[in-house]
């Protein structure tokens, strides 16, 4: 099926993000390059569906509503809200915003399930596996690591229980076929070989419903089931598209041009169970999918790299990052936005992972911002006014750049094609640098020394050419950045003025006025930077002052335990000797100040909560393994006790 004619909409995707959190760099990233190239289409006269939003339903979201203490649709409308405005911040321009709790949405997931249950492609069946909540995923028991989820490392959970089950396996062959005849369907290439081995394995039939849950949409005409998380969001992409109430818009829309999403999403969802539902469907395959690589910082640990997540809690939150390079640069904090987007598509090939470091931004700000693309204007647009009273001549003769600029939008849309956005930009600042160069050259405040203004008028002239050139390149980057080079250049900024085909050389209007111009990069002092984050430091250490993060109160280990005996300790008034099963091979001894309140009698038999890895002490010549729980500032009041079934060893969180 082919998008009808020239109505064809250029339709790109991104993945919907979990509202269990608010977006940091890695949702930023993906959202950033989807509204890249949404940009660049536009630029290009296309018209263009870019679609972003959020996966409300699943545990994971369920779960942290309920740790707020929220309702769980309060929860998610106000995480929503906050991705909406967080983007506007980051200019990001999208079409339309999904939210799976949207009722549009659910009735899409229903239609679908019901479908593909009429069809036999999904049938009703027996689940047993374990699930981990965070990458909400279930797993064989051989596909666990060390019993941990494969993906993530976290704890999973077993079930078993009556599920739908959706036919992938039944694809397996038809997808293998499909990546080989399109080598080009995933981008980077290496990814589309790893999707290959994944699916030469062996698919096995997804999972597609769970036992009925208060916040997942539940299965059509059966009250005991409720709809798998992922089943649910990949079909939003159907949902934004028309699907399927709207076929006229869908005819437009579908398939989607591109989807854009983070390494871990591809090999199991994107390329493997979302092409399945839609060859169930009969439906079309996106024509690419991309996979970016990761933003990772150093593991606290020390054994390396790992990724930004919130659980980590190691995010980095790009926003902040772009008011700090405002604060310390003193650009516009729209212009600190745009560079923190040039940041992220420049300093890493869009594919690998890479690590976000303050210093590295810096470092960009000031060479390839401050210095060439600044240095462009601020050393040429001045004297456009002092030798031409503000006016630039007509072009005249050959122009000397000619060759120069179509090279740059050539290798631009070669890259852009590709997805290669560092290679786009690369191809920009090549051009940059030549006419910074060319600017030294012919040095136009010489030629007017002596006398050859109109020379001196040809060179400026050539010069504009190309920063207007650039800023239609960056435009899809940086876009306030570029209307803000349009309008000093005394160009009229709109959608119908900015045109990707005027990017060729001649085609700024002869006898523009130039306007104001004013520095846009301002040069940023390191030093200053340090000295922002030294006062950002002490300001984040003072709030947070008397609070322990999640990871330093995991360290604690708690431990349910058995008291097996207790007696008192010969002068010692205060003390209690007791002998606690808390699941090892051993029991424990462990002296506790419960005398004041307690009679060796009333402990024996409690379940009680044990710190299991308090340092040992000797006390009295005990030796103390650990510490019991008990309420009371001073003196114990009562014993924090488990119900009396709970095994001793049991972890207490
Ligand atoms: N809700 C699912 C997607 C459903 S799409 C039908 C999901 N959400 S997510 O919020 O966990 O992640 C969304 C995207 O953010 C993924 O593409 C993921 O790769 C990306 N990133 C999250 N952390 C990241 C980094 N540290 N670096 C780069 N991107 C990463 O998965």
């Amino acid at each position: 099926m082919e998008k009808t004619g020239a109505n064809g909409v250029f339709y790109v995707t991104t993945p919907i993000y979990y509202v269990n959190a608010l977006p940091h760099i890695g949702h930023s990233y993906t959202t950033v390059a989807a509204d890249v190239v949404a940009r660049y289409r536009r630029l290009r006269g296309q018209r263009v569906l870019f679609a972003t939003g959020t996966d409300e339903h699943g545990q994971k979201v369920f779960r942290s509503a309920q740790a707020q203490g929220k309702n769980p649709q309060a929860f998610v409308d106000e995480i929503a809200a906050a991705y909406q405005k967080a983007w506007k911040a980051f200019h990001i321009e999208y079409d339309a915003f999904i939210r799976t709790t949207n009722t549009t949405h659910v009735a899409t997931v229903q239609y679908v399930f019901d479908k593909l249950r009429a069809s036999g492609d999904i049938y009703p069946g027996e689940y047993e596996g374990w699930y981990c909540t965070a990458c909400e995923s279930s797993f064989r028991e051989d596909e666990l690591r060390d019993g941990n989820c494969p993906d993530c490392g976290r704890s999973v959970e077993h079930a078993s229980q009556p599920a739908y089950f959706f036919r992938t396996s039944k694809y397996a062959e038809r997808i293998l076929r499909y990546l080989e005849d399109h080598p080009d369907f995933i981008i980077p290439r290496s990814r589309q070989n790893e999707v290959i081995s994944f699916v030469s394995a062996g698919l096995r039939d997804a999972c597609v419903s769970r036992r009925r849950t208060d916040w997942d949409i539940p299965v059509p005409d059966d009250d005991s089931q409720s709809i798998y998380v992922w089943f649910d969001a990949l079909i939003n992409y159907l949902t934004v598209a028309g699907y399927p109430d709207d076929p006229e818009k869908f005819a437009q829309v579908w398939p989607p041009d591109v989807q854009l999403m983070g390494k871990d999403i591809l090999p199991r969802f994107h390329a493997t169970l979302w092409p399945a539902m839609l060859m169930a469907l009969d439906l079309p395959l996106p024509r690419q999918l991309v996979a970016h690589g990761w933003w990772v910082a150093p593991a606290s640990d020390k054994t390396g790299l790992t990724k930004i997540s919130k659980s980590k809690g190691n995010v980095i939150d790009p926003l902040q990052a772009a008011a700090n390079l405002a604060h310390v640069s003193g650009a516009d904090g729209d212009v600190a936005v745009d560079a923190i987007r040039y940041y992220m598509l420049r300093e890493v090939t869009f594919g690998l992972d890479g690590v976000f470091s303050m210093d590295s931004v810096v470092d960009r700000f000031n060479a390839d911002l401050a210095n060439d693309l600044g240095n462009l204007l601020n050393r040429s647009l001045p004297l456009v006014h002092r030798f031409l009273a503000g006016c630039l001549p007509a072009p005249s003769g050959d122009l000397e750049l000619t060759e120069d600029i179509e090279a740059a939008r050539q290798a631009c849309e070669q890259a852009m094609d590709q997805y290669d956005f560092s290679g786009a930009l690369e191809a920009l600042w090549a051009l940059v640098r030549r006419a910074n160069k060319f600017l030294d050259e012919r040095a136009p405040w010489n030629l007017h020394k002596a006398g050859h203004t109109e020379a001196a008028g040809q060179v400026l002239y050539e010069v504009a050419d190309v920063a207007r050139c650039v800023a239609l390149g960056i435009a899809p980057f940086m876009p306030y950045v570029a209307a803000e080079i349009w309008r000093q250049l005394g160009l009229e900024e709109t959608q119908e003025t900015m045109r990707w085909q005027d990017f060729a050389p001649g085609r700024t209007p002869a006898h523009t006025a130039v306007g104001e111009p004013r520095p846009i990069f301002p040069r940023i002092d390191v030093n200053k930077l340090q000295q922002a984050e030294v006062e950002q430091k002490a300001r984040q250490e003072k709030s947070t002052e008397g609070l322990v993060t999640l990871a330093e109160f995991a360290r604690v280990d708690l431990r349910a335990g058995k008291v097996l005996a207790a007696e008192r300790i010969p002068k010692a008034d205060k003390l209690l000797k007791l002998i606690v099963d808390v699941g090892e091979d051993q029991p424990r001894e462990i002296v506790a100040g419960l005398a004041p309140r307690f009679q060796p009698e009333d402990l024996v038999g409690l379940t009680v909560v044990v710190v299991a890895n308090l340092e040992p002490a000797t006390i009295r010549g005990a030796r103390s393994q650990g510490m019991v729980l008990a309420a009371g500032a001073q003196e114990p009041v009562a014993m924090v006790v488990l119900s009396p079934d709970c095994p001793p060893g049991t972890k207490v969180r």
